[in-house]
């Protein structure tokens, strides 16, 4: 007979959030031959023009046997005497750029799954320039291949062991240039996707903090971890009253980056980090949609992801990434509905709706922002599923309060193919969020919620320049999309990163 018996081990004890980021790194090499002993070889090829000599059909041939090159289209052909050919579609030569480069990549890189060895041939491909080109080709490959492994193997899908791209030989250089980069970005979001598809009970507040930690000094981050007690004392309730129903400890996470030399600016990035969100006592029910809940800390992911790369991208502003992170459960001892919240800074928010958390926890993080000064402050979140009904799962919405901030954004997200598509601000709506009681409410009325959640963020800021990503739409797919296998996409990772190691002031 076996007795049960309260353990008081937790699965977070023996459990290691970040896999990913242990295992040794794709080994790139870049070349100007296909090497000797090469197990599968993939070949971009583009839709229109001529089909490059080394894929060995004529167009007539290859539309023959169905493959018409476009983006997802690939043709695998064995050899008696060789390796596995992959051909894959780059789609048409007009406007060809990273974006399709990328697809191509991880397209034949799905494809190859069984073989933990990847050439890609890139010989002779016009008007995309080489350091983009082997960015985009590594990302591609090594974000494709990125599988959440922890509970369960997978025979069938082999990790990716080396990467050998296959260049004109005046483009070397620039290719291993870009190559590092790309693989210091896919790095960077597959351990964003570990963090995020790590199960709630598994990835907690704290042990959240304990990897902040035992990276941060890897990558040249100075961390912060503020416990319940200094949240206390830091007034942050927010975070603590979106923390109130739980078992769990919350965390304020906050990750510094100072470039050598003089800083250009300073950014401040503000994720919301709901490590699993039940709705509180405004209680989630159990549809599919709720039981990826566990992804409600992507945007912290994200912002954590992004400052990974800052030293290695050369950034020269300062960058402070503030990460608020609880979960948000019911319990006899959670926020009710009426409750008047205290925001670090003194600004009182009545809560109508406990579901409306995200905004809550992220105030006190934009309080600590604009303390901070400044420059300007970037928030990044799975705030409201009205952002996915508006844009589905390809396309985030952005908004703000300064033109040029937003149009850096979005040119971040054509740059990294995380795009981004404005929402305004409307000022009208403000009043949708006026209190009785309070300085504000937690919600507005039944529409254009991403936008009164736009607006709710904005009272914080302070007048600072600020933009807001809510990634509710593109956190997740739910089956392998070129660079995006399964799960988790830690949408925003390669977004921020470029941005932030870029960024200077919008207003001098
Ligand atoms: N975390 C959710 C938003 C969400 C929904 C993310 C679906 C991913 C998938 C957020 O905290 C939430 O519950 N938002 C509410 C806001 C409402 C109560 C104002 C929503 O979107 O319904
Ligand atoms: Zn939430
Ligand atoms: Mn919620």
């Amino acid at each position: 007979m076996t007795i049960a018996v309260k353990s008081t081990a937790k699965p977070s004890d023996r459990f290691d959030p970040i896999p990913s980021w242990r295992a040794a790194p794709v080994d790139v090499r870049v070349v100007s031959d296909i090497p000797a002993g090469a197990t599968v070889v993939g070949i971009p090829v583009p839709s229109d023009g001529d089909v490059p000599e080394r894929a060995g059909f004529d167009r007539a041939t290859l539309d023959a046997s169905d493959f018409t090159a476009g983006i997802g289209e690939t043709l695998v052909l064995p050899q008696i005497d060789g390796p596995l050919v992959v051909e894959s579609g780059l789609g048409p030569r007009a406007g060809l750029g990273g974006a399709a480069v990328r697809d191509s990549v991880a397209w034949f890189a799905q494809r190859a799954h069984r073989h933990a060895d990847l050439v890609v041939d890139l010989r002779g491909l016009q008007g995309v320039d080489a350091g983009t080109l082997g960015q985009a080709a590594t990302e591609g490959a090594v974000l494709a291949r990125y599988r959440y492994r922890v509970f369960a193997d997978r025979p069938a899908d082999l990790p990716l062991a080396s990467l050998t791209l296959v260049v004109d030989a005046g483009a070397l250089n620039g290719v291993r240039e870009g190559a590092a980069r790309g693989l210091l970005l896919a790095r960077a979001t597959n351990l964003a996707r570990d963090l995020c598809n790590a199960p709630a009970t598994h990835l907690t507040a704290t042990r959240f903090g304990d990897v902040a930690r035992e990276i941060g000094p890897q990558v040249g981050l100075d961390v912060e971890v503020f416990d319940q007690r200094q949240l206390v004392e830091m007034g942050c309730g927010g975070i603590l009253g979106v923390n109130a129903g739980s078992n769990e400890e919350a965390r304020l996470i906050k990750l510094t980056y100072r470039p050598a030399g003089t800083p250009t600016g300073s950014l401040g990035l503000v994720g919301k980090g709901v490590m699993y969100d039940a709705g509180g006592i405004s209680l989630k029910p159990s549809d599919a949609m709720h039981a990826l809940m566990k992804l409600d800390m992507s945007g912290a992911a994200a912002i954590f992801g992004a400052m990974t790369t800052l030293r290695d991208l050369g950034g020269r502003a300062t960058v402070t990434g503030f990460l608020c992170c609880t979960d948000n459960m019911p319990s006899g001892t959670a926020t009710r509905l009426g409750d008047v919240l205290t925001i670090r800074g003194g600004k009182t928010v009545e809560v109508v709706n406990a579901d409306a958390e995200g905004r809550l926890v992220m105030a006190d993080g934009i309080a600590l922002a604009v303390e901070d000064r400044v420059d300007a402050i970037v928030t990044i979140a799975t705030l409201t599923g009205a952002a996915l009904r508006t844009f589905g799962s390809a396309v985030a919405p952005v908004m703000g309060n300064d033109a040029a901030l937003v149009s850096e954004l979005r040119a971040a997200g054509d740059a990294t193919d995380e795009p981004l598509w404005e929402l305004p601000l409307i000022r009208k709506y403000r009043r949708q969020l006026d209190s009785k009681i309070a300085d504000i409410k937690n919600m507005g009325g039944v529409d254009a919620g991403s936008i009164t959640a736009g607006l709710f963020l904005e009272d914080f800021v302070a007048g600072t320049p600020f933009g807001h990503l809510d990634i509710c739409g593109p956190m997740v797919v739910d089956k392998d999309d070129a660079w995006r296998p399964t799960g988790a996409t830690a949408f925003g990772t390669r977004l921020l990163a470029t941005f932030a190691a870029a960024f200077r002031p919008t207003r001098p």
